[in-house]
């Protein structure tokens, strides 16, 4: 691959991470004795710990045949068909017309999964997690897209040796272009439908935004990525004294402007095409969001829209970064950072961006000038972290002296 690829800053190492690497080498001998496994498996106290970890293990060596019953179901429509309906097996042999034998072993794997679950009289219903697949069609929507990641990685080895020969580059047609391509007939309908998929998946991204800051003392904010304008209709509804700005491919914006206006909203929003590689960003407005636009970007490029951003808030104006972040480094192997496995591969399959810890980010936001910048906590962080940055109302020391 003739692409380099970004990599993250490695800490140098102090007296604490000799200590973790000396108990770390010793958990390896403990775990790799051979008596550790029946000795833990007989004792009470230690029993849940083994029966977890190779559960975990066999969790993984699984997870593409749990991946491919999703798939079916989704692809069968089950979770839409029997929400509120539940069915027996002869009644989805029939809708789905597969033989109730075969099609037996995708309820029960889908079962064990926590997708559907027994009823009475031998029907089926919704499990547990089979309720969002059928309420968010965006997650269907998204387990369907999924499937051109897991074609790309078929062959994890060649993939890794050349990650963008695959349906998954091919899908994003900003992703390895310096200067976004013409909008040829081709062209415009993959921004179509990446925008189209992307409106569907941001609600989850949306909530948790909406949920987590206090939009009350802006004034305009300006979406940069901002898609077909799904974040920015719904801010519009959440807060309706906002006015608004939105910046992204001219492409895009075509798009946005159809959603906009039939939610009524051109009124109160401007729109500026144009390509944050090339083009300053607009001035104007007092907050400026980035959601999910960051990670699809290498650092240079990242550095360079969060310069154009302070470069483009009046002083005292803020930046809210919004997306998937990865966890740091002490949280490796715990179950929340398992999410970022996902990212890293899809991220590395769509372009040259890489999913950053809120660390690397906050600390780039701070290299592009912003003060007080600072996470903002919320319920959901698998969906996407928050991060805040103010551009100082300070006058620069030197400025001030000759103001005095
Ligand atoms: C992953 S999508 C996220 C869209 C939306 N913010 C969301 O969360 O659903 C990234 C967005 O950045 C836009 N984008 C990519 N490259 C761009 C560029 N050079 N200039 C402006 N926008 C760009 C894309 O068109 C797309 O709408």
């Amino acid at each position: 691959m003739s692409q380099s690829f970004d990599l993250p800053a490695s800490t140098p190492p102090s007296l604490l991470t000799a200590l973790k690497d000396a108990w770390q080498a010793q958990l390896e001998r403990w775990y790799a004795h051979p008596g550790l496994y029946r000795w833990s498996l007989g004792n009470p106290l230690t029993r849940w710990l083994t029966r977890r970890r190779t559960r975990k293990l066999f969790g993984l060596m699984a997870g593409f045949v749990h991946s491919q019953v999703l798939l079916a179901c989704v692809r069968l429509d089950l979770f839409r068909a029997l929400h509120h309906a539940p069915a027996t097996l002869t009644a989805l042999a029939q809708r789905t017309q597969i033989a109730p034998s075969v099609l037996q072993r995708l309820l029960a794997s889908a079962v064990v999964l926590g997708l559907l679950e027994h009823r009475s009289q031998g029907r089926y219903g919704l499990g547990p997690l089979g309720v969002p697949m059928a309420q968010h069609q965006g997650i269907a929507q998204m387990v369907e897209h999924n499937h051109l990641l897991y074609q790309d990685m078929q062959d994890p080895l060649q993939f890794l040796a050349d990650a963008w020969q695959g349906g998954m580059a091919e899908y994003w047609p900003y992703a390895h272009a310096q200067t976004p391509p013409a909008p040829s007939p081709v062209e415009l309908d993959k921004f179509t439908r990446y925008s189209e998929l992307m409106a569907a998946s941001q609600g989850f991204v949306v909530q948790e935004i909406l949920s987590s800051y206090f939009f009350h003392e802006h004034r305009c904010v300006m979406d940069v990525g901002a898609g077909r304008g799904r974040f920015v209709s719904e801010l519009a509804v959440h807060a309706p004294h906002l006015q608004f700005k939105l910046f992204d491919l001219p492409p895009v914006l075509a798009l946005a402007r159809e959603n906009l206006q039939a939610q009524g909203l051109s009124e109160r929003a401007q729109l500026h095409p144009g390509s944050f590689l090339n083009d300053p960003l607009p001035t104007g407005a007092d907050l400026i969001t980035l959601v999910r636009v960051a990670h699809d970007h290498p650092d240079a490029v990242v550095q360079q829209i969060l310069q154009k951003a302070f470069d483009a808030l009046p002083a005292g104006g803020t930046l809210l970064v919004a997306e998937p972040m990865a966890q740091p480094e002490p949280l490796s192997g715990h179950d929340d950072a398992e999410v970022d496995a996902y990212f890293h591969f899809y991220l590395l399959a769509m372009g040259d961006g890489r999913l950053r810890t809120p660390q690397e980010l906050m600390a780039m936001m701070k290299e592009a000038g912003f003060t007080m910048v600072e996470r903002v906590p919320n319920a959901m962080p698998i969906h996407a972290q928050i991060l805040l940055g103010r551009k100082s109302k300070c006058l620069p020391l030197d400025l001030g002296k000759s103001v005095n």
